[in-house]
């Protein structure tokens, strides 16, 4: 079986991290009996500069035939003040949209060789193992209206709509309780049930599915404030969290951090299974583009190295690879490599092909 693969390296760090993964890709086939066949395509600013369009039709043609898409991240200073819909990031929106990603899988883990490199104090988030399930094709995202209109007195008006059906939120309700039930059986639901009546519709849907299909997992509802909150008082009390799209996004940023960098972090956007068992699916370190020290060589691969890890886990059913992957990056760190993000005194510096370096040494040690 040869894996079909679309890489989009997208914008800033985006191209030199993603050179990194072919590398991890190029070791899997060499070593673990996987073959892939890859195309690229240009998405976000790049896109816009060749095509005048963040996403084109003809790459969202190769997105969906895929078997995965691996994405390295999209924006930049230079883009800032283009139209609202030639964005760099309406690249990634319609691609989520378009392949129907709606459930959003973001673990915080940190890593026991970083955690000193949190803000936080070393006992907060010493085996600190979260996974944070966000809905990521609804809500105040793509809800309508979403304009911008100038009154009779001239001031302008601007309105985005926070929408959720209940079938949207049975399904992301759904995979949240599935995997906890493949880890720590206890889910959060995080909304704002307080203020807003999708918050209410939330809570209420969530429960419905809880009771009739998840009664062996606990689930506790949570204020999303509330939420955000705990995740820096004691964010060791949490196993699975589910939440909608913009509080997860704000959510997630905050339990990268507590890991010690957002350099770390991978995620998996998964989509429905169609009747053949087909998943579309789109992996991404959850950092950004970091214009600032683009093209340097200096970017921390961790994160779109452990994305690579969940697309093994995820698209092609290789847990086994993945957990290798994971306990490579172990390694690597305990041995003392860091890039400049998670630096520390006594370390050995090392850019972003240098890390990659020794994850394949490690990955070389461990499976010889
Ligand atoms: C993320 C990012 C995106 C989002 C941006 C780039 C559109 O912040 O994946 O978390 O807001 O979803
Ligand atoms: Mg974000």
């Amino acid at each position: 079986m040869t894996y079909n693969i679309l890489i989009l390296p997208g914008d800033g760090i985006g191209p030199e991290i993603i050179e990194e993964t072919r590398r991890l890709m190029g070791w899997y086939s060499a070593n673990r009996n996987l073959s892939f066949s890859t195309s690229q395509d240009l998405v976000g600013g790049c896109s816009y500069e060749k095509h005048g369009a963040p996403a084109t039709d003809g790459m969202m043609k190769k997105a969906l035939a895929a078997d995965a898409v691996l994405f390295g991240s999209v924006g930049g200073p230079q883009w800032d003040k283009l139209p609202f819909d030639k964005k760099p990031e309406q690249g990634l929106l319609r691609l989520r949209k378009d392949l129907g990603l709606f459930a959003n899988l973001r673990p915080a883990l940190c890593f026991d060789a970083l955690k000193d490199a949190s803000s936080l104090r070393p006992e907060i988030v010493s085996g600190l193992d979260i996974l944070i399930v966000r809905e990521l094709t609804g809500g105040v995202y793509f809800g309508l209206p979403k304009e911008t209109t100038v009154l009779a007195d001239g001031q302008k008006r601007a309105v985005d709509s926070q929408v959720y059906t209940s079938h949207e939120i049975e399904r992301i309700a759904r995979v949240a309780f599935e995997l906890a039930r493949l880890r720590g059986r206890r889910v959060v639901s995080a909304e704002k049930s307080n203020v807003m009546v999708t918050g209410v519709l939330w809570r209420e849907v969530v429960h419905r599915v809880h009771d009739a299909e998840f009664p062996d997992i606990q689930l506790t509802d949570i204020l999303a404030d509330n939420c955000a909150m705990q995740l820096v008082r004691n964010p060791k009390q949490f196993d699975v969290i589910v939440t909608d799209n913009l509080f997860g996004d704000i959510l997630s940023d905050e339990a990268a951090q507590l890991t010690g960098s957002i350099g770390m972090l991978p995620s998996a956007s998964l989509g429905a299974k169609d009747a053949h068992g087909r998943q579309p699916a789109l992996y991404e370190p959850i950092h950004g583009s970091a214009p600032d020290i683009a093209g340097k060589g200096l970017a921390n691969p961790i994160a779109t190295l452990l994305s690579f890890g969940m697309c093994l886990r995820y698209s092609f059913g290789r847990s086994e690879d993945a957990a290798l992957l994971d306990k490579a990056v172990e390694q690597v760190l305990a041995e003392g490599y860091r890039t400049g993000d998670i630096m520390q005194p006594g370390m050995t510096k090392v850019g972003t092909a240098g890390m990659t370096d020794a994850v394949l040494k490690a990955l070389d040690k461990l499976a010889a």
